[in-house]
């Protein structure tokens, strides 16, 4: 089959478009044809070797996909024929990928393959940390850091949907579109202006319950001393490629918590939950609660170019391959 390889962890260069054998499913394991897969910053990460996963080499990368089961394997739920959607960690960016018990969502008929493709990784991740790990309430304020990518647009139309006023930060006049067109009441530029700044006016001065956070750096502390008694920062990513250290007397006198998000290991530690989980995202797509956005597709062989659109910072919602 045809596939993006990398052959060695010395990221976006040293990948190529080649062929690989077929992936071999165990037992009770769907194997799929791969009608999309899209394109995530943690695919960055994991192939310069960055990632706290390092897969065996050669391998390929790609995280989710949208596509159509080939053979089931004794994997309840699903056909021969079926539209599904899938995540796997790598393995997606080819023409076929294995996905096991757990991993794999039915697709309805209505949502195209490249929409179904975006769904599972920045939905999941954003449903699970906006619902279990900070409780989200109608009454509260949610400030989203890098609101126009693609954890980021997931969390805004979540926290809208959940009733909560929606605060997005991004760093573009475009990005700033998008956020809006998503619903958030109100956008923050920070490329502009002081973070601080613009979330107190943002707030009329009052501060936000929840911070979503997959950008870290200088973000994080100035997020974490904006928020009010009781307030949550979801610790979700650090695409600024900076690690913020944060002193702990800031949780002290806010009375804040800071939660870790992980939906990777979420999905294997509380199995039922996160079917659940899937199951209300993929009702919510399917009736437009949420509307994922898919800004731009690229056949297999321009795939290096796909994931240094991500590199570039240029990528609102998500971009997706097409094998
Ligand atoms: N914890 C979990 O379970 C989990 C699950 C999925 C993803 N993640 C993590 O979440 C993060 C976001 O993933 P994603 O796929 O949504 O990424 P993405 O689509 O590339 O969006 C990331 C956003 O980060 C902002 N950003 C700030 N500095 C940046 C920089 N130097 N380079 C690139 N972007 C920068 C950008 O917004 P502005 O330009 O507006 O600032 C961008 O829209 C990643 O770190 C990923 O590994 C975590």
């Amino acid at each position: 089959m045809r596939a993006l390889i990398c052959d060695s962890y010395d990221g976006l260069d040293a990948l190529r478009v080649g062929e690989m054998p077929d992936p071999t499913p165990l037992p009770g394991t769907a194997l799929v044809a791969v009608k999309a897969a899209a394109v995530n910053f943690q695919d960055l990460l994991v192939v310069a070797g960055q990632y706290q996963i390092r897969p065996e080499l050669p391998f390929v990368p790609g995280n989710e996909f949208a596509g159509v089961v080939e053979s089931a394997n004794g994997l309840g739920g699903v056909e021969p024929g079926d539209r599904v959607v899938g995540f796997v960690g790598t393995g997606a960016m080819a023409e076929r990928a294995t996905a096991f018990p757990g991993a794999i969502i039915r697709l309805p008929d209505h949502i195209a393959f490249d929409v179904g493709a975006v769904i599972p990784v920045a939905y999941g991740t954003s449903y699970h940390a906006l619902v279990d790990r900070a409780d989200l309430r109608a009454d509260e304020t949610l400030l989203v850091l890098g609101a126009a990518g693609g954890v980021g647009l997931a969390a805004v139309q979540i926290g809208k949907a959940l009733g909560a006023k929606v605060v997005a930060a991004v760093s573009s006049e475009e990005k700033a579109g998008v956020v809006r067109d998503a619903g958030a009441d109100e956008v923050i530029r920070y490329d502009q202006m002081p973070l601080r700044d613009g979330i107190a006016a943002a707030t009329s001065g009052a501060g936000v319950d929840v911070v979503y956070d997959p950008v870290g750096g200088s973000a994080t502390e100035l997020a974490l001393r904006s928020t009010n008694w009781n307030g949550r920062l979801l610790v979700v990513g650090f695409t600024s490629g900076d690690i913020p250290q944060i002193s702990l007397n800031l949780t002290l006198v806010k009375g804040n918590s800071v939660v870790g998000v992980f939906w990777g290991r979420f999905n294997i530690e509380e199995p039922a939950r996160s079917a659940e989980n899937n199951r209300i995202v993929m009702d919510w797509v399917a009736d437009g609660t949420l509307r994922p956005l898919v800004q731009k597709t690229f056949p297999l062989d321009e795939a290096v170019q796909a994931l240094r659109w991500v590199a570039d910072r240029k990528v609102v919602g998500r971009v997706v391959l097409t094998p």
